[in-house]
């Protein structure tokens, strides 16, 4: 399976902030918002990534992420020259998903804990898989209705008067046939090619699954400043409670064998001295007493 990682955008809610670098990649607590997404697709075993963003910004995220052999992935770029809609990606970047499936994950979804999306792409084999988070403000997002027995009956984008409190994140994975019924929907009145839309196409011949996310699982917004300093805050506070870093790109690489314990590292020698590096040589002190166990 491909990725599609979206970084576009005009990030206009984060103004001035978004005047002198793009939404992902604003710092969150220790990281480039970015980091966060990337780490997903790493940890659910996804090593062809596409970085999809404006063309000001692009030579920043190459300066950033590079062609991703650091660790051990590779990422390519294609520019999104306007904000024209999430659903515009699939044809963009149509030869770089050819004739794979794909999931498409936002820049700016943060996300921390349980392994949903690991499974979720482990165990995919054909229509669509969405997501869906219990909010309190729905109307903000794209919005499924459930029956009695938990199936989904219906999707809208930005209800004024939501059906349910389930927001879909954004993280979407779709089969090969995304890529047709990219070309074939149209923009909305808002002027964009809509996700909902495509979930909809699935929906509609029964070829969608929704994966309720539990309690458990947090999903961050960063879309405005206090929202951006909230994210911030609670993955401070989950970081410095744990001692485990959220969104370590570095780190899911060395857990699902991307790098070498080797390769590790050299790349954490190449840092300089600080609380990251610091924290990645713990991790490898770790990685070298479990393999010492008996
Ligand atoms: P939004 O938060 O809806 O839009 P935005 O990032 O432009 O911010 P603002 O509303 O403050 O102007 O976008 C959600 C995510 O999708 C975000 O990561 C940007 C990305 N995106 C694109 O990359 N291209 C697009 O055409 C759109 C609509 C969004």
């Amino acid at each position: 399976m491909k990725a599609i990682l979206l970084a576009g955008g005009s990030g206009s809610r984060l103004y001035p902030l978004t005047q002198v670098s793009s939404k992902q990649l604003q710092a969150v607590y220790d990281k480039p918002m970015v980091y966060y997404p990337l780490t997903v697709l790493i940890a659910s075993g996804i090593k062809d990534i596409c970085v999809i963003t404006t063309p000001s910004d692009l030579h920043r995220y190459q300066k950033l992420l590079g062609n991703g052999s650091q660790w051990g992935v590779s990422i390519v770029y294609r520019e999104q020259p306007k904000p024209e809609g999430i659903a515009q990606a699939f044809l963009i970047a149509a030869d770089f998903v050819g004739t794979d499936g794909v999931i498409l994950m936002l820049g700016d979804n943060i996300f921390s804990g349980g392994d949903d999306f690991r499974r979720a792409v482990g165990g995919f084999m054909e229509g669509a898989v969405i997501f869906a988070y219990h909010v309190k403000d729905p109307e903000r997002y794209g919005v499924v209705e459930f029956d009695k027995d938990g199936k989904a009956i219906s999707i809208e984008e930005k209800p004024s008067k939501p059906k349910s409190n389930y927001a879909v994140p954004g993280v979407y994975i779709y089969d090969n046939s995304v890529l047709e019924i990219a070309k074939k929907i149209k923009p909305s009145p808002r002027g964009e090619l809509e996700i909902t839309d495509i979930n909809q196409e699935y929906l509609k011949h029964n070829r969608l699954q929704v994966w309720r996310l539990s309690r458990g699982f947090a999903w961050l917004d960063a879309g405005t400043s206090s929202a951006l300093h909230e994210a911030s805050a609670y993955i401070g506070t989950i970081e410095r409670r744990q001692g485990v870093k959220i969104g370590c790109p570095e780190e899911a690489a060395l857990v699902r064998g991307f790098l070498s314990i080797v390769q590790f590292e050299a790349l954490v020698e190449s840092m300089p001295r600080c609380e990251y590096s610091e924290y990645l040589r713990g991790v490898a002190n770790e990685w070298h007493r479990l393999q010492a166990l008996p």
